[in-house]
């Protein structure tokens, strides 16, 4: 039985089928998932932070593991005061890593006690971004295969199109 509990933050604005998958993993190693949504006010989201917050726990509602949080401010005294000391971030392509190292060395030495974890999402989901959705969704592209179905449905009713 895995206890450990781990703090998946981003942006999810919105969450992937990217993001999913990487949580999926995740539960097979860690006893719990917090996935953190960051609310930052000097950013206009697509999605608001309670928008994106309430998608992610209609997708994950059956899952007890999975619990959503918001958070603002420094992501490791989120991670404290959530009584973990473990970051969990999905890496897609080596394109990723430098912008991934240097969050995962700044937080270390923010916080040398907290760790960064990697995972890399299945090869179908490594190149699907929430920045590509964006910039898909609001042409009636079909991003259908790219993210869950809920957020599937809301991206339909903010660009009043089939797809
Ligand atoms: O999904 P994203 O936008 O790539 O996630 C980035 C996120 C939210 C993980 C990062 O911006 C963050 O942790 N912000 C909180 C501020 C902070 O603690 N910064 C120090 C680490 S660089």
């Amino acid at each position: 039985m895995f206890t450990k509990r781990v703090i998946f933050p981003g942006s999810f604005d919105p969450l992937t089928n990217g993001h999913v998958d990487i949580v999926g993993r995740a539960l097979s190693v860690f006893g719990e998932v917090v996935v953190a949504v960051l609310n930052n006010p000097s950013k206009t989201p697509l999605f608001s932070a309670e928008e994106r917050v309430a998608l992610i726990q209609e997708h994950f509602q059956e899952d007890s593991r999975v619990r959503i949080e918001t958070f603002s401010g420094l992501l490791v005294d989120f991670v404290r005061e959530n009584k973990s000391n473990i970051i969990l971030r999905g890496l897609r392509a080596i394109s990723d890593f430098d912008y991934e190292a240097q969050m995962a060395l700044m937080n270390r030495t923010l916080d040398p006690s907290v760790e960064t974890f990697f995972l890399t999402a299945r090869e179908e989901n490594s190149y699907v971004s929430s920045s590509l959705v964006k910039q898909v969704a609001p042409f009636g592209g079909d991003v259908s295969k790219l993210v869950p179905a809920v957020v599937g449905r809301a991206l339909q009713e903010k660009f009043g199109r089939s797809r």
